[in-house]
């Protein structure tokens, strides 16, 4: 792959159902690098499910339990990490994310990510009455702290290669940006 790419970490923010994991996996591949997902991670270290996890303990525990895992994996070694949809969030995670990785904003159109999201329904926040209001209480909440990402990237209709594609491509960007 190309030179010019970060040698950093680099971590995948963003809204449930961006295809932060997918996307994740495949840029790892294409990289060559490690791929860690953070709620994976959890649900080993804990042997619960994410869902599991809220249930047992409560959002707040979850969030002070993704921190560390958060702060674990970025060790300096290059890797791709996906994270969970709230991860970027609270101030102290997101301070280690943006300090210790590139961080990226996947951001997608409302439809789309409530026509994936529709697809599984193991996401302990959407385990409500109305899931499209509680999305657009989610976007309206974190779009503006998603933005303190270094990288945007709209995702791509379609096959999620191309979204893959675009990461590469803005990554690119913005090496060749911080060397000018
Ligand atoms: C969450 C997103 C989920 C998971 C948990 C909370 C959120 O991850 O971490 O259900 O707060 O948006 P995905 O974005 O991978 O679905």
């Amino acid at each position: 792959m190309s030179p010019d790419i970060t040698t950093r970490p680099i971590a995948l923010v963003g809204l449930m159902g961006v295809g932060k994991t997918t996307v994740g996996r495949r840029l790892a591949k294409k990289l060559d690098r490690e791929f860690f997902d953070s709620d994976d991670e959890i649900e080993q270290a804990s042997g619960r499910t994410v869902a599991g996890y809220f249930r047992d303990h409560g959002e707040e525990a979850f969030r002070e339990g993704e921190r560390r895992v958060i702060e674990r994996l970025l060790d300096g070694k290059p890797i791709i990490l996906a994270t969970g949809g709230g991860a970027f969030i609270p101030a102290k995670t997101r301070k280690i994310l943006k300090a210790t990785a590139v961080t990226i904003w996947l951001k997608g159109d409302f439809e789309t990510i409530m026509e994936r999201v529709s697809r599984k329904n193991t996401r302990p926040l959407l385990q409500v009455n109305n899931p499209r209001q509680k999305m657009r209480e989610l976007m309206d909440v974190r779009y503006p702290i998603y933005k303190e990402a270094h990288i945007k990237v709209d995702i791509a209709n379609g096959p999620h290669i191309r979204t893959v594609n675009r990461v590469v491509k803005a990554l690119q960007a913005y090496e060749k940006k911080l060397v000018e």
